[in-house]
C-alpha cells in the first residue's frame, strides 16, 4: 500500500512504515499547493497528514475514493468531516496522550510568562531599556491560590491542573460535557457552569476538542464577565476565541493579560495590533513541539495505518463507529 506523507516527520515513524512493508512518499518541498497535494491524495491508498492546512471533507471525499485511511499527526480533528469520513468507512487516527504533556507544559509556560508579564520585560532588554529597580514597575502576580478554570478538561488539561496544583497550590474548577472523577478525586477539581468557570477564574486556560458551533465563544460578552485580574490562556484553538474583541479587553486592561499557542486567524497577521500590546504572551502554535512528543506523535501515526495495512482497528481511532 502506498502512504503519502505531505511533510517530514521524525525518523522513527517514516521508518516503521517501511519496515511494515509500506510504501511512503514524501514530496521534496514541502510548501504544497491544494491541486498539489490533491494529486498526491489521488495516487496514494492513505495519508499520513501533518498541520491543519488541508481540510478532508466532503469534497475531498468525493475527489479522493482512492483513500483507505487518513492518520493524522495531531490530536486535533477539526479539520476533517468526520461524519462524511463515517459513512464511507475511512478511519481517522489522531494522536492523544503522548502530546498532552507537552502541549500543557506550554499552557503553563503561558500562564506563568503572562502572570510575571515576561514578554514585557523581555522587549524592554531587547530595546536597551533594562531600567533601574522600581519598586512600582511592571509587577506581575503570583499565582499561588488563586483559582484556575480549565475549559475543556480531558487529556491535557488535567495535566495543566496538575502542574498548577503542585507549583502554586491552585483550585482547580472546571467545565466540561461531562464530570472528570479522576480530576475531582485527585485534584479536588470542582465542575461549575460556563458562567461560572468564567467569572470565578484568575486563569481560565481552554483544553476542549473545537467544535464550529463553539466559534468565538470567547468574545467580548465573555471577556467583560471575568476578573481583572484574569488571565486567559488558550493552547486548544484559535477559533475558540474572537480575536479583536480579546484585543479590546487586553488594551482597556479589562482583564489582566493573555497567552496564546494559537491565533485566530492561524498564522496570525505579522501587523496585527495585539502584537504591540504589553499585556500577552503569543507562540506560534507549538504545544506538541518537542523531541518527545514529536517522536512519539510520528510513532502513534504510523502504528495507525499499519493497523489498517493488516485490515486491524487504527489503535488510535477518533471514528472508531466504522468498526462496531
Ligand atoms: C494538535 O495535535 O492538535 C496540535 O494542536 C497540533 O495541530
Amino acid at each position: 500500500m502506498k502512504v503519502f506523507v505531505n511533510k517530514r516527520i521524525p525518523e522513527e515513524g517514516i521508518k516503521m512504515l517501511e519496515e511494515a512493508g509500506l510504501q511512503v512518499f514524501i514530496p521534496e518541498h514541502e510548501n504544497l499547493s491544494h491541486e498539489e497535494w490533491l494529486g498526491y491524495c489521488k495516487s496514494h491508498d492513505m495519508i499520513l497528514s501533518v498541520g491543519a492546512d488541508f481540510k478532508y471533507n466532503q469534497d475531498f471525499f468525493n475527489e479522493c475514493p482512492n483513500i483507505k485511511a487518513i492518520a493524522l499527526y495531531s490530536v486535533g480533528f477539526d479539520h476533517v468531516d468526520i461524519k462524511e469520513a463515517v459513512q464511507r468507512n475511512i478511519p481517522v487516527g489522531n494522536t492523544p496522550d503522548v502530546l498532552s504533556k507537552a502541549t500543557s507544559d506550554v499552557a503553563f509556560l503561558l500562564m506563568q510568562s503572562v502572570a510575571r508579564r515576561a514578554s514585557y520585560n523581555f522587549e524592554k532588554v531587547k530595546a536597551g531599556n533594562w531600567g533601574d529597580f522600581d519598586p512600582l514597575h511592571a509587577l506581575g502576580q503570583e499565582l499561588y491560590g488563586k483559582t484556575l478554570g480549565i475549559f475543556g478538561l480531558g487529556r491535557i488539561g488535567i495535566e495543566m491542573a496538575k502542574k498548577s496544583k503542585a507549583a502554586f497550590d491552585m483550585e482547580i474548577i472546571y467545565h466540561n460535557r461531562h464530570h472528570n472523577e479522576q480530576a475531582e478525586k485527585e485534584l479536588n477539581a470542582r465542575y461549575v457552569s460556563f458562567e461560572e468557570l468564567v467569572a470565578a477564574s484568575d486563569v481560565l486556560s481552554i483544553h476542549a476538542n473545537f467544535k464550529p458551533e463553539q466559534k468565538e465563544l470567547f468574545n467580548r460578552s465573555v471577556f467583560e464577565k471575568m476578573k481583572e485580574n484574569a488571565i486567559f490562556i488558550n493552547t486548544a484553538r484559535g477559533g475558540f476565541h474572537h480575536q479583536k474583541d480579546l484585543y479590546d479587553v487586553l488594551a482597556e486592561k479589562k482583564i489582566w493579560g493573555a497567552g496564546l499557542d494559537v491565533t485566530n486567524p492561524e498564522p496570525i497577521f505579522k501587523d496585527d495590533p495585539i502584537l504591540e500590546l504589553s499585556n500577552i504572551c503569543v507562540l506560534p502554535h507549538v504545544g506538541s513541539a518537542t523531541i518527545e512528543a514529536r517522536t512519539e506523535m510520528a510513532k502513534l501515526a504510523a502504528e495507525n495505518l499499519i493497523a489498517v495495512s493488516k485490515h486491524e482497528k487504527m489503535p488510535s481511532c477518533v471514528n472508531p463507529e466504522i468498526y462496531s
